[in-house]
């Protein structure tokens, strides 16, 4: 099977970064990381691609006038590095048209809640003071709006009574770390149908899952 080229988008400390790299390594995903790129230095990010041998770029919105030029400069350095799918993983910056219409819908992003619940920023704190008793992550393909784009997975993480924001953002970001190979799995296998704001996968068996209560029934 052909290796799809990815390009990594990052801002912090590469978690997700590093589960992609672990499953390609293992087998599992059928992918090449062709360059990672961090607007911020000194990242624990680009330390994580440099362990695995992986050309890691900084590009400093700073050096940059506009919004629009600092995309242009990721375009062209994507472009270069023969990027088939953009995967934003903890990329902390709002993609301009200019980004968005050099890659259309090849572009996912991965968000530590269930959207449409809970988009921007601080989510897992969000959530968390909001009460709500399950919370989770998506991934999903980016588009002009913050968090809006078309859904590819989701994964529903419990939120119990002795939790704090710390211990939710955990248990979040450890299903993050299998739903984001998934969805890249899914594109690199060709199965993903895009249709409004539909995205079908093709030929998935669909297995009965058992309906979650939180907390658990008791009599009913
Ligand atoms: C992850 O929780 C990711 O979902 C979140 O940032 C974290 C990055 O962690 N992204 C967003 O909030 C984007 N809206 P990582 O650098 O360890 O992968």
């Amino acid at each position: 099977m052909e290796k799809i080229n990815l390009g990594v988008l990052v801002s912090g400390g590469g978690s997700n970064l590093q589960s992609i790299i672990d499953s390609i390594e293992s087998g599992r995903l059928d992918a090449v990381i062709r360059v990672v790129i961090s607007n911020v230095p000194d990242v624990r990010a680009l330390e994580r691609a440099k362990n695995h041998h992986i050309p890691a770029v900084v590009i400093d919105p700073e050096n940059f006038r506009t919004r629009e030029e600092f995309d242009r400069e990721i375009v062209d350095v994507l472009k270069n590095h023969c990027v088939d799918l953009v995967i934003m993983a903890g990329f902390m910056r709002i993609l301009t048209p200019v980004l968005l219409k050099a890659f259309p819908m090849k572009i996912m992003n991965i968000h530590p809640a269930l959207l449409p619940s809970f988009q921007g920023l601080h989510v897992q704190q969000r959530a968390f003071d909001y009460g709500v008793k399950f919370s989770g992550c998506t991934v999903h393909f980016a588009d002009e709006g913050v968090d809006t784009g078309p859904i590819i997975i989701q994964a529903v993480v419990p939120i119990y009574d002795d939790d704090t924001a710390d211990t939710l953002q955990k248990r979040i970001l450890k299903e993050e770390h299998r739903i984001y190979p998934q969805a890249i799995q899914f594109y690199a296998e060709g199965r993903l149908e895009i249709d409004g704001r539909k995205v079908h996968i093709k030929n998935y068996c669909t297995m009965e899952t058992p309906c979650m209560h939180n907390p658990p029934l008791e009599k009913f």
